[in-house]
């Protein structure tokens, strides 16, 4: 059995989906703190399997101590926590809070049942402005905000442990840009507010939500002199997770993958693969730099396809049309 903490959130409600589809038990522990409480039906919905959900917070060590009593738990992975690059400068207080307090609790609660097999949300942030492209996991570790930082020092924290106790196996997983939907449109990103990240921004300009996109710079070191990301489909993404999952099983102690395509898109590669997939118009204007981005970013994919199997096999038009439909089904 496995418990998803945050398992109501984007990544986590896609990754629940695909352990259920491939005949794995679910757990789901989610404060809804960035989550509706519909979306446990809806998973269950799309896969016609239950799941149990606890409402709650990871750092209530009484209910993670609970939750390990209750059930027979053999791996957790670990999505809870904040993640808005620019609300953690506002509040690094929350962010520290939540994201290593709650992991904390989650080590203490592991380590006294006895899980010893762990999954941990990082991502490509931990990078920071990387030397060359693609990135290799054995690059130098940066971060240059609250929200990276936290990262970074979960990271540590998770070397520290393993090397305390060797037979806690970890997979720490380095997501690049997480986009897309769930075929069936019934789950997906939904942020609340003004998205932050570029393909739900671009699919609310597509619904006319929104007027126009903002394009964050025109002058960076890349192809047409927008950024360049390694965007991936969240459900490719959420099959990573079931590979590292199965990967532990096999006492590798603690490894790292990218999950990423290994394929760069600059921001005006996206608005027009957008257009041509959804048929649709996304009108934008070129703006200033986005203050801490960087020009390029893409993985090398090699490692987790190596060492878990782990390929991402959908398209760029699958990213942008699964987000299309998505949104026009959750108006
Ligand atoms: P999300 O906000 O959609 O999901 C996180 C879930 O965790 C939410 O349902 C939220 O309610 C819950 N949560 C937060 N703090 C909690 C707590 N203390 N106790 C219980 N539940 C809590 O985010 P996501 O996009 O699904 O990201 C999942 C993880 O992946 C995060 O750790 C994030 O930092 C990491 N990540 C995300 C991206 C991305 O682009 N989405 C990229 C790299 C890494
Ligand atoms: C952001 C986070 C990063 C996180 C990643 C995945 C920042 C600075 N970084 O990365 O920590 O791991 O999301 O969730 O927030 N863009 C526009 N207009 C927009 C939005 C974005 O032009 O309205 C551009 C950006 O400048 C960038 C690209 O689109 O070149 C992708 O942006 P975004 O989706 O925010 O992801 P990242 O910045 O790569």
């Amino acid at each position: 059995m496995m418990l998803l903490t945050g398992g109501l959130g984007y990544i986590g409600s896609h990754t629940a989906v695909e352990l259920l589809d491939n005949d794995q038990d679910v757990v789901i522990v989610d404060n809804l703190s960035n989550s509706q409480i519909d979306v446990k039906d809806k998973i269950q919905k799309i896969t016609g399997k239950s799941i149990k959900f606890y409402e709650g917070d990871v750092r209530d060590a009484d209910l993670m101590d609970k939750i390990f009593s209750e059930n027979k738990i053999d791996t957790v992975i670990h999505f809870a926590g904040f993640k808005a690059v620019g609300e953690s400068t506002k509040i690094p207080i929350e962010y520290y809070k939540n994201n290593i307090d709650s992991t904390l609790v989650l080590l203490e609660a592991m380590k006294k049942h006895n899980v010893k097999n762990l999954v941990f949300s990082s991502s490509a942030t931990v990078y920071g402005k990387a030397k060359s492209m693609p990135i290799f996991e054995d690059f130098p570790l940066s971060a240059s905000n609250p929200y990276g930082r936290t990262k970074l020092f979960i990271e540590e924290i998770l070397k520290d442990v393993h090397a305390a106790d060797p037979s806690f196996n970890i997979a720490i997983l380095r997501y690049f840009n997480p986009v897309g939907a769930h075929e069936s449109g019934i789950i997906g990103e939904n942020p609340n507010g003004i998205p932050n990240n570029l393909m739900p921004y671009i699919t609310r300009v597509a619904t006319k939500k929104l007027d126009l996109l903002h394009v964050f710079g025109n002058d960076y070191e890349t192809h047409d002199g927008t950024g360049v990301r390694d965007y991936i489909h969240v459900c490719d993404l959420a099959h990573g997770h079931l590979k590292a999952a199965q990967k532990l099983e096999n006492n590798p102690g603690l490894v790292v993958y990218n999950l990423g395509t290994g394929t760069g898109y600059s921001v005006l590669d996206m608005v027009k693969a957008f257009e041509s997939s959804c048929k649709v118009s996304v009108p934008y204007v070129i703006d200033e730099r986005r203050p801490g981005d960087i020009d390029t970013c893409f993985a090398s994919p090699e490692k987790a396809e190596k060492e878990l199997g782990f390929k991402a096999t959908r398209t760029l038009e699958d990213m942008c049309k699964s987000s299309f439909n998505f949104e026009v089904n959750n108006k």
